[in-house]
């Protein structure tokens, strides 16, 4: 039978994470995969995580199943995170998911499951997952303009002109905020804007929010999605902890379904733990737990969050660091949207043979669209990658 099997292509970015794990050279500098880096080059686990992890060791009396849609505790915790107030519990149906692309793929399957002929809109660029998870699903998908080459900002006009084009009951995937490759982001009349495009489109927003803290901070970050939840008669939103809480690896998210109407979430409610079931049964807790446990407790939070602005703060100064290292260079402005973009990433421009250029001669490791992972950096390695970018010609 595997004789059938055809070979899949490789996801880009595991890809180049593999390769930069095989490549002996110890000057190399890892700026692909999305994975926050201190300053001595360690992906550390969180001090309110570790503190928290001990409480649970101490207290945790049973491995027994906890509920098909996850601790409810935590969906709480979270979506209280993400949404504040923009919309009331009773609005709100949500199911604990492993990880941020666990939530995405779970939500694609309850837009299939509601509207196989839904069409799914998607930035250009975005994250290589949607699509490949979208096609996985045998769903249609579109564009929709995003980002602005030459002034590496968001091109609005053109997004909305695209979105013009979605019909009702479709799908519009939106980054939530610190937009994956690009950097560049919606203000808040943009994310207004386009609530009010989308309730006259009828469309379904899916928000996947994945950076939440890393950007403008916690609330600042959530502004968009609280707008179109609260705008919206339905949305969809996955979240992610992988990054804001540093515990990748324990596969933390939440798919949340909100409606105006109350009937319609408890219908959605239903259809989220029936998919749970259906392709894992009950979510994985142990970074479920950490999470609520932390941001229920004062003291925990207190702590996460004071370590969460370290790393965003720190992002920003390597983001002016870099941006002003290629000024010097240069003696031009025209990396100064390095400062200007948000969270991990920024789009740098380059082409294809220029990140090949990086990497061959410089051992710099960035996604083939440029994409640079700028929590990868650290003092010394902004001057190695501002004098690549210069050799490259970029
Ligand atoms: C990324 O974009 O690098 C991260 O979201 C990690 C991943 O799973 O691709």
């Amino acid at each position: 039978m595997f004789e059938h099997l055809k070979e899949q292509p490789q996801d880009k970015i595991m890809a180049l994470m593999n390769a930069y794990r095989a490549d002996p050279r110890d000057n190399k500098v890892d700026l692909g995969v999305g994975v926050y880096k201190d300053p001595t080059g360690n992906t550390p686990v969180m001090r309110a995580v570790k503190a928290a992890e001990q409480q649970l060791w101490e207290a945790e009396t049973t491995k027994s199943y906890t509920q098909l849609g996850g601790d409810p505790a935590f969906v709480t915790a979270l979506s209280q995170l993400v949404l504040g107030d923009a919309v009331s519990q009773d609005q709100l149906a949500g199911a604990a998911q492993p990880g941020g692309t666990g939530a995405i793929h779970q939500a694609i399957e309850l837009v299939k499951m509601a509207n196989p002929d839904a069409t799914i809109w998607l930035s250009a660029p975005t994250w290589p997952n949607h699509p490949s998870i979208i096609r996985h699903l045998k769903m249609a998908m579109a564009d929709y303009r995003y980002f602005d080459d030459d002034s590496r900002a968001v091109d609005f006009s053109g997004m909305m002109a695209d979105l013009g084009g979605v019909k009702p009951g479709d799908v519009v995937v939106l980054h939530g905020c610190c937009h994956n490759p690009t950097g560049a982001n919606l203000n808040t009349e943009q994310w207004k804007e386009v609530a009010e495009l989308l309730v006259k489109k009828g469309a379904i927003p899916l928000i996947d929010i994945a950076y939440q803290g890393f950007g403008d901070g916690l609330d600042a970050d959530a502004a968009g999605t609280r707008i179109i939840a609260a705008t919206l008669p339905e949305t969809l939103i996955a979240a992610s902890c992988s990054k804001n809480f540093g515990v990748y690896r324990e596969r933390t998210g939440l798919l949340m379904a909100i409606s105006q109407d109350t009937q319609r979430t408890k219908a959605a409610q239903g259809n989220l733990t029936h998919l749970n079931r259906q392709n894992f049964s009950f979510p994985p807790d142990h970074g479920a737990r950490v999470v609520q446990m932390i941001l229920d407790d004062p003291a925990l939070r207190a702590e996460w969050e004071a370590e969460l602005e370290e790393v965003r703060t720190g992002m920003l100064s390597l983001r002016e660091q870099l941006a002003g290292a290629l000024q010097q260079r240069t003696g031009s402005d025209r990396f100064g949207f390095i400062a200007e973009h948000r969270g991990m990433f920024s789009r740098l421009g380059a082409t294809p043979e220029q990140v090949a250029h990086m990497k061959d001669k410089h051992g710099i490791y960035m996604v083939g669209d440029s994409r640079m992972n700028i929590a990868g950096l650290n003092r010394d390695s902004v001057d190695i990658l501002a004098d690549a970018i210069v050799d490259a010609g970029v």
